[in-house]
Order: structure tokens, then C-alpha cells, then sequence
């Protein structure tokens, strides 16, 4: 499965549901509890996932514009159905380059889930200016935070996650990616430009049982510390197998740090 394919989104989506920080989703909703209606733009939608976590808590009256480049994810994004009236709306786009116009019109609200890591110091400053310049909040939730622990404990479980996140921050199109540092610095450059932001941890809690996802992000990390060459090829393969055992005799727990926030402008539009 590759990194955004629709079966790996399809897999990770109850992880990804699970994980969510209830405190901050309770902030969104709060935040838009008086309206009857609601513009949002989900920006790297993905196959929906975050339409389908957010949609109960917010007003009836729903109109979503949904980003992405991917197409085939864009399908599948407005394939879904939910009570109420739910607008969705594709907006086939390369994020990478001038998305500004996404977020002019009517909006309320910006959310962007599992993306914020993929993503260059130079294109968050960009986007934290646009989005601060339209006073619009933002719910960024699941941006991976660096954090990788491995129960039963392997001797070289660490070098490995240092491996994972030097690729995390490799281009993934849009410059070098901020990875691990993602959340922090978006926090850090929204706070500065006087938003108050809501935050809270969405790690992955991963059981015995979950095999199917467990030899997936072993696979992953494996081929990311790979590509990156500060280990031999031999200790990386010899790893993956003893981990794959583990998951094997369901001896194998996973936890994998994420970050939600919620950040809100101090005026109102
Ligand atoms: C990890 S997935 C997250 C999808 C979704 N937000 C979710 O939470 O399930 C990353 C998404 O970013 C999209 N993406 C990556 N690079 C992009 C770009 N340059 N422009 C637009 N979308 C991009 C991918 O197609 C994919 O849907």
C-alpha cells in the first residue's frame, strides 16, 4: 500500500478516529454551536476521513469543499452519504502551489488532517499567513509528532525511528518537510499571530489484534529507513522480521505519537 492509496486511508481511518483529541473536537464544535449552517474547506481531504468525523458535531447545514490532488481519493471523498443537508463539493488542486483561493468565499472553517508533517517551514508560513489574513480558525488534527514506542522492545527500535524521521522529513512535494516538528511550529506561528489554540495528543493505540495495520507501518518504516542509508540493509530486514514474529505471536502493541489542534483567530470576521 503506498502512502496515500485508498486502501491505506481505508485502514488507518478507525485508528485515525479513535485517536482524535476529544477535547479539541469539542472545542470545534463549540465554537459553531450557535450557527445553523456551516462553509468548511478540507484541505488534502484525502478519501473523506475527516467529513465523516467532524460532520455529526457540526450545524445541519453542512457545505464542504474538498482538496485534494489525488482524484480517484476526490471520488470516493464525495461518495459519502450523511444525515442532514451535507454539500460536497471536489476541488481537484495541487496544494503545493497557490491555494489561496480555497479559502476565499464564505468560509468558517479550515480543517487539514495527517498532512500538516508532509509540509515545508516556507509553505506554512505561506499558509499561516493566508489563513490568519482571513481571521479563519483552523482544526488540524493527526500530524505526526516523531513518537514511535514498540512493545516488546527491540535494540533497534530507536535507530530505526531515527531513520523514519529523518524521511519524515524529506520533500513529500511541497519543499523538505517539517515531519516530526509539524504541529509544534504551526502552533508556535498561529499563537504568534495572536490565535488561541487548542491542542492535545492523538496517538495511535495499536493492540495485539490490529495485525493488518501493524505489518503496514512495520513495512513502511522499514522502506522509509531504507531509503534513507544510515543503517545496513541486513539489520533493517533482520528487524522486520523479528517485529513481523511479534505481530505474528500477537505479542506485538504500538503507540504512534500524533498532535490535534484547534486553532482560533481573536477577531471574528
Ligand atoms: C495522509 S493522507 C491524509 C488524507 C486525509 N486528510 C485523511 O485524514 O485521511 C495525505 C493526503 O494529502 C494529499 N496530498 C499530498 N500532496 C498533495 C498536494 N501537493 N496537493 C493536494 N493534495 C495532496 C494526498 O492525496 C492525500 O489525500
Amino acid at each position: 500500500m503506498s502512502g496515500f492509496s485508498a486502501e491505506w486511508l481505508a485502514l488507518r481511518e478507525r485508528y485515525d478516529l479513535c485517536a482524535r483529541d476529544p477535547i479539541v473536537l469539542d472545542a470545534v464544535a463549540a465554537r459553531f454551536q450557535s450557527q445553523d449552517a456551516i462553509s468548511v474547506v478540507d484541505l488534502a481531504c484525502g478519501a473523506g476521513s475527516t467529513v465523516r468525523a467532524l460532520s455529526s458535531r457540526l450545524p445541519a447545514r453542512q457545505r464542504w469543499d474538498l482538496v485534494d490532488n489525488d482524484r480517484r481519493l476526490l471520488t470516493l471523498a464525495c461518495s459519502g452519504k450523511f444525515s442532514g443537508d451535507v454539500r460536497l463539493n471536489a476541488i481537484p488542486l495541487d496544494l503545493s502551489g497557490h491555494f489561496e483561493a480555497t479559502l476565499d468565499g464564505t468560509k468558517n472553517l479550515i480543517t487539514i488532517s495527517a498532512v500538516l508533517d508532509l509540509v515545508s517551514e516556507n509553505w506554512l508560513d505561506r499558509f499561516t499567513q493566508h489563513v490568519a489574513a482571513r481571521a479563519l480558525p483552523l482544526y488540524a488534527a493527526l500530524t505526526y509528532d516523531g513518537r514511535i514506542d514498540l512493545h516488546p522492545a527491540d535494540p533497534l527500535d530507536a535507530a530505526i525511528t531515527s531513520s523514519v524521521n529523518a524521511h519524515q522529513r524529506t520533500d513529500k512535494g511541497f519543499g523538505p518537510a517539517l515531519g516530526p516538528s509539524a504541529s509544534a511550529a504551526a502552533i508556535a506561528r498561529f499563537e504568534a499571530r495572536g490565535y488561541r489554540v487548542a491542542h492535545g495528543k492523538s496517538d495511535w493505540v495499536i493492540g495485539a489484534a490490529d495485525q493488518d495495520i501493524q505489518v503496514e507501518l512495520l513495512a513502511g518504516w522499514a522502506a522509509a529507513a531504507s531509503e534513507v542509508e544510515a543503517l545496513p540493509c541486513r539489520d533493517i530486514g533482520n528487524w522486520l522480521v523479528r517485529r513481523k514474529d511479534a505481530v505474528r505471536e500477537r505479542v506485538s502493541t504500538m503507540r504512534v505519537g500524533h498532535v490535534d489542534f484547534f486553532a482560533t483567530p481573536s477577531i471574528t470576521r
